[in-house]
């Protein structure tokens, strides 16, 4: 179930290469292993710059000349270890302007002859920095700021031709500008929300810095898809989606639907690893959208016997990407001539599958899922493989998805089966189902569902005794996770109130057949991962 791995930025094995034609000022942001690669790309999306990332090591495969502007990331490693990625001369001799970020900011420094070192002072998390000179990247910001740092290395002197416009309050460079070239460091990083004026300092860099002109939106491209998607399915061919529920398979539905109409067939399967109520409301959806193929396939005992006895959670995945590539297969010859195959892939599951090269390693085989199996001989087609969730949201509300689809949080491909720990049974997955709606319910009630990235329960083998008036009773305990994020590659636990952690938990116990305890999951994204499994 590996997707077959994409070049950096696009593949051969896509029958549609979106052209991007009406971009015309697109940022590169080349990834040296940072964790915050995703976040330099959005927030320059958020400005209105278009984006794109690429591994450091997928440079020369890249025509630089397509782009305005330059980011390199930050990253791990220091300059100096072995292996540690360098500075590729062809970004400077481009002439793009270019801003390096924390490793970025080290590796422009000492490929210029400044010099850098090991710090006998790591600056981590909020630092105050004062601004020196006037500086095209602090232009309109205060003197005094705050800002985000992480970084072991320091830039002890600055490169010839470069002058410090900002140290931080232990008297480190924090930030350089050249005097010759568009080029502009900041030890601190921008993109992270901690940097009181981040947004401001990226957008001094995009707008003034490299001259961008152009407002990106979105929505602005669905026209634009809708006609790409046109043009790469030849009428009368069919087209097979898979629908998950979540918003991007049914987003990826509803631009299909206005491009190419009754030639597309959508198949929802019913694995019976949903959320509540899910089955029917992805089919009134559906349903409202107007869509004139759609096929509902019970598979529910089918995946639960497939799952019988399997308690590792990467034999599951795989499991079930062997069972769905059996079922589509069986609808596909069910419907007959079909010739390409929809996704609902965005934008980080390309980079995360390996699209950007080798610096991220798969953490999860997830990212993974959802590549076209050669076998299938199918065409593939993910109109919003460029796009950020957020982005996708946007798409979605334009064309008129309702607002519950449009904010439901993100759903794990294999559903409850990574919820569930240990051995999927029917009795645990009613248990994980129940006391996540009671999870979902309680935030919706409470104001506080659209703050959280996402809110659900969890369920094991763990036993705990119970009191039940006066009976000892051994129970289930449930695990209630409840995280921030902006993208899911880093998480937050969320700090919440003790009366509504009360209410919740006292329900699950209530309501909830089986469970004697609820405990709540406080470890962030690092080190744990958002779904227990
Ligand atoms: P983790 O657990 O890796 O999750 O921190 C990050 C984000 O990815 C979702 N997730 C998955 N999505 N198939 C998917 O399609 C999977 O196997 C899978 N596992 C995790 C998770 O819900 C979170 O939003």
């Amino acid at each position: 179930m590996l997707r077959a791995k994409p070049s950096p930025l696009y593949s051969a094995t896509y029958v549609a290469v979106w052209g991007l034609s009406s971009i015309r000022e697109k940022v590169l942001v080349i990834d040296y292993g940072g964790q915050y690669v995703h976040l330099i790309a959005r927030r320059c999306r958020e400005l209105g710059a278009y984006s794109e990332i690429v591994d450091h090591t997928a440079l020369r495969g890249v025509r630089l000349t397509d782009y305005s502007a330059l980011i390199l990331s930050g990253g791990p490693k220091s300059v100096y270890d072995t292996n540690a990625p360098q500075l590729d001369p062809l970004l400077v001799e481009s002439g793009i302007p270019v801003l390096g970020i924390c490793y970025g900011h080290q590796l422009i420094a000492k490929a210029f002859g400044g010099e850098v070192a090991r710090s006998s002072m790591r600056e981590y998390g909020r630092t105050k920095v004062s601004v020196e000179e006037e500086s095209v990247l602090f232009a309109g910001s205060p003197r005094e700021q705050t800002v985000w740092m992480s970084h072991g290395d320091v830039v002890l002197r600055p490169p010839e031709g470069f002058r410090v416009v900002a140290r931080s309050e232990n008297g480190l460079i924090a930030a350089l500008e050249s005097t010759q070239r568009p080029i502009f460091t900041v030890q601190f990083h921008p993109e992270v929300k901690h940097t009181e004026n981040g947004a401001l300092i990226l957008e001094n860099f995009l707008r003034r810095g490299a001259g961008l002109r152009d407002r990106w939106r979105p929505i602005d491209r669905i026209s634009e898809i809708i006609e790409e998607v046109r043009k790469s399915v030849p009428e009368g061919e069919r087209v097979l989606l898979g629908v998950s529920g979540g918003i991007d398979s049914l987003t990826t539905a509803a631009v299909l639907h206005r491009a190419i109409g009754s030639q597309l067939h959508a198949v929802f399967v019913d694995h019976g690893l949903l959320r509540s109520g899910e089955a029917e409301t992805v089919m009134n959806v559906l349903k409202a959208m107007g869509l004139s193929n759609v096929h509902f396939v019970d598979a529910k005992s089918r995946f639960l016997e497939a799952l019988r006895g399997i308690s590792d959670p990467e034999e599951k995945r795989k499991v079930l990407g062997a069972l769905f590539i059996e079922v589509f297969k069986e609808v596909a010859s069910g419907i007959g001539g079909v010739k390409y195959l929809a996704q609902g892939t965005i934008y980080p599951d390309r980079v995360e599958s390996g699209a950007t090269g080798t610096t991220t390693s798969v953490i999860k085989s997830h990212h993974n899922v959802g590549g076209l199996p050669k076998e299938l001989g199918l065409g593939l087609i993910e109109p919003l493989r460029d796009l950020y969730k957020d982005e996708v949201r946007d798409v979605a509300r334009a064309l008129g998805l309702p607002e519950h689809i449009v904010r439901r949080h993100p759903f794990p491909g294999p559903g409850l089966a990574v919820r569930v720990v240990g051995e999927v049974t029917e009795e645990k997955l009613e248990v994980c189902r129940r006391a996540s709606a009671i999870v979902e319910e309680e935030l919706i009630k409470s104001g506080l569902y659209d703050a959280v990235w996402q809110a659900f329960a969890v369920v094991g083998d763990d036993r705990w005794v119970g009191v039940k008036g006066d009976e000892r009773e051994e129970g289930r305990v449930v695990i209630v996770r409840i995280v921030s994020s902006e993208d899911g590659m880093t998480a937050d636990w969320v700090k919440l109130d003790h009366e509504l952690l009360d209410r919740i938990s006292r329900r699950i116990t209530n309501e909830v057949y089986g469970v004697t305890m609820v405990c709540y999951a406080v470890s962030s994204k690092p080190p744990s991962t958002i779904e227990p499994c």
